[in-house]
């Protein structure tokens, strides 16, 4: 009971719990030209994934890919919940999406990169050329790095076309990449190259943001000391450089560090026969936040990630070879993995990377990217939808854009922004998918078939072919469509997309995913074990599900993922901090923000202004701007309950101008006045969505 109940005070201060008040939609039809032309738009293809064609329904997403050796066992349940699948198949990730198009479209574009600087032309790799730069990169790992199958290779790289180069380079070897984030901090990039035992890391010395060419250099030290601090010695740090004509500087460390540029007219030409993998072999690592402080390398395989995202890129995203596919995501997500790199490569197609954010130099940039390049397939995510919509809302007008398709991933997109996006950008031509799913899943979830559905603002949709999601309540029993409640969403079946495990922690994988809803720990039958995704999500009559947020300690900003413990744990590295807590708050344009609060320690003088900014500069430098928080709030003492713990809810309440509910029961009441009365100060300065637009998600408490 006392479990239970520590539980509940815990999600209280979830995004699901601040979840936005949205009333029912109307629907939207897609349009008769685009239904013509979509690869799914046979009913008799849905059927055949329906739950009675269990497992053997995602063997047609395997035979889109080539195999050296055909799998003898689709699904493998005997060590729940370490699923296995099409158990016996030997393929290569980078033979896929490279050597086996040349044939019909060696000469098409493969990659176009697409720099920040508006004076530096687009950069077009055909299937060729990058089946020649892949075959010398990986000829360069191999011989010069001594990488070779199953060894792990810390990458930490911008959006620059060298990216994905060297991430196929790596699959061609059956190296394991694990690529951090380009604007995480060398701290956080050297952190994950220990846990997965990386003795490469990979780098580029700079990139363009905002207009302003960012030294990446720097952060090799850090993380390469920080690898160190944590067991990691680093053998050799490779580095492309941005400019690669540039004249050779001096790197940081001549034993430890090489300019990949360099080294690579020594292997001019080289072939390297792709390592033919079992299915079940790693392909990438991603680390992902979790409710603890660290985060968790979720570790994918080859044959079941990449038939995963082959078929729903195909039918979720109708990505055709014809199309020109742009995914304004970052390749350092796990959106960037699927649906930049390994998906649209694998279906031959024409896939855009852009270097830099969104509205530089002005709200009209990326319209003038999908304008030149006749682009017809967008997908990005509702921050950037938002930013848009507010910054430029009359700059996408002047555009005679025809997108067929459109995607949105990674936050709940609001019913207007929606709308916007579909009578602006998509002209009412294009169709829209809200694709829920995580980086967990390796794939598309829950959305709608682009041809077959009706799309309805707000909502992600059903299940996608081969997913059969349910809701739960915290008592395990289920809630129906219809149902006014909102509860747990979970995927009642194992799917071919989903993580093999945590690297290196079986048992925080079980406990995480599975052990919540698990109906028998003994059993081997995968109705037993459902996914618990960790977000909440209400499932209307229709049978669209709509997601709330993240019920655990994690908080989705702008679409990414950031765990609370992590944030508490680098406010406690300042000397004067005694306590933290960080909770999400609502913000106009990225969804959600951290807001922290701080305790000091006895006897501290420092002024309230100087500490808050020690606070958001420590969280920027070991975690990255990204983390930075929206207020910083230094209080005379945390609302507590009688054994002490910190009630996040109370302060999550406070943060967004929500009833505290009863605060009778704390140890300190007092204390909670106070603070709300130094955060309307605070808030004054800030601009504040108003109390009407958010609604406490009380179902559960
Ligand atoms: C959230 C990103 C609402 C959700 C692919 C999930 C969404 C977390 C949607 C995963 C959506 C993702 N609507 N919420 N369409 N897509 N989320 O791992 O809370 O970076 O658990 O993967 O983002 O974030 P991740």
């Amino acid at each position: 009971m006392a479990e239970t109940k520590e539980k509940n005070t815990a999600t209280a201060a979830s995004d699901a719990h601040i979840a936005v008040h949205w009333k029912e939609e109307e629907y939207y039809q897609p349009s008769k030209k685009f239904i013509e032309q979509a690869n799914l738009k046979e009913p008799q293809l849905v059927e055949k994934f329906s739950e009675k064609n269990f497992p053997n329904c995602f063997e047609h997403y395997a035979e889109m890919l080539t195999w050296y050796q055909r799998w003898h066992t689709v699904l493998d349940t005997n060590d729940p919940p370490f699923w296995k699948w099409f158990v016996g198949g030997k393929l290569n990730a980078s033979y896929n999406c490279i050597d086996r198009h040349l044939e019909k479209y060696k000469n098409k574009a493969a990659i176009i990169f697409v720099p920040e600087p508006e004076n530096e032309d687009p950069v077009v790799l055909t299937y060729q050329e990058l089946y020649q730069l892949v075959n010398e990169v990986a000829a360069l790992l191999r011989d010069f790095a001594g990488l070779k199958k199953g060894d792990r290779v810390t990458i930490h790289m911008p959006m620059i076309p060298q990216l994905p180069i060297t991430m196929l380079a790596c699959a061609r070897l059956g190296v394991v990449h694990s690529v951090v984030f380009g604007g995480f901090s060398g701290e956080a990039c050297g952190q994950r190259a220990a846990d997965s035992a990386s003795r490469v890391l990979i780098y580029a010395d700079s990139y363009y943001r905002s207009g302003k060419l960012i030294d990446h250099k720097s952060a090799i030290e850090i993380a390469v000391e920080t690898a160190k601090k944590d067991g990691q010695e680093i053998e050799k740090v490779l580095v492309w450089k941005r400019h690669p004509a540039k004249e050779q500087e001096t790197p940081e460390e001549e034993w430890r560090d090489f300019y990949i540029d360099d080294l690579l007219k020594d292997y001019r030409g080289k072939k390297v026969d792709p390592v033919k993998m079992d299915a079940e072999d790693p392909l990438f690592l991603m680390y992902t936040s979790g409710s603890t402080g660290k985060p968790k390398g979720c570790q994918h395989r080859t044959g079941g990630y990449l038939a995963y995202v082959t078929g729903t890129a195909k039918y979720y995203q109708d990505i055709h070879p014809t199309d020109v596919y742009w995914c304004m995501a970052d390749i350092g997500w796990i959106t960037g993995h699927s649906y930049i790199v390994y998906g649209p490569l694998a279906l031959a197609a024409t896939s855009v990377i852009y270097e830099g954010v969104p509205n530089y130099p002005d709200p009209a940039r990326p319209w003038r990217i999908v304008d030149r390049l006749d682009v017809n397939i967008f997908h990005t995510s509702p921050t950037a939808i938002r930013m848009l919509r507010k910054t430029g809302p009359e700059a996408a007008k002047k555009f005679e854009l025809h997108i067929k398709h459109m995607t949105t991933v990674g936050e709940p997109i609001e019913p207007d922004v929606w709308r916007w996006y579909y009578d602006v950008i998509g002209k009412r031509e294009a169709v829209i998918v809200d694709t829920w799913w995580q980086t967990e899943t390796g794939g598309f979830l829950c959305s709608t078939k682009p041809a077959l559905d009706p799309m309805k603002p707000g909502s992600a949709g059903p299940g996608v072919l081969g997913i059969y999601p349910v809701i739960y309540d915290e008592m395990g029993a289920e809630l129906p469509a219809g149902s006014v409640k909102a509860g747990n969403i979970c995927i009642r079946n194992p799917w071919p997309g989903v993580m093999q495990t945590i690297w290196g922690d079986r048992d925080r994988f079980v406990r995480q995913y599975y052990q919540k809803y698990n109906k028998n720990p003994n059993s081997k039958d995968w109705h037993d074990w459902p996914y618990f995704a960790g977000d909440g999500a209400l499932l209307a009559k229709d049978g669209y599900f709509r997601i709330l947020g993240r019920v655990d300690d994690v908080i989705n900003v702008a679409g990414r993922r950031l765990g609370t413990k992590e944030l508490e744990s680098a406010c406690l590295t300042i000397e004067e901090v005694a306590e933290a807590a960080v909770v999400p708050v609502v913000d106009e344009i990225k969804g959600r923000m951290p807001e922290i609060y701080v305790s000091l320690k006895p006897g501290v003088k420092t002024p309230p202004k100087e500490m808050a900014d020690k606070v958001t500069h420590t969280i920027e430098t070991m975690i990255g701007k990204i983390a930075r928080p929206k207020t910083v709030v230094i209080v005379p003492d945390m609302p507590k309950t009688r054994s002490g713990k910190i009630m996040r809810r109370v302060l999550a309440a406070i943060s967004n101008s929500l009833d505290v509910g009863d605060i009778t029961t704390l140890a300190n009441p007092d204390v909670v006045e106070q603070i709300r009365v130094q955060v309307q100060g605070l808030a004054k300065s800030q601009q504040k969505e108003g109390p009407e637009d958010i609604k406490q998600f009380g179902s559960q408490e």
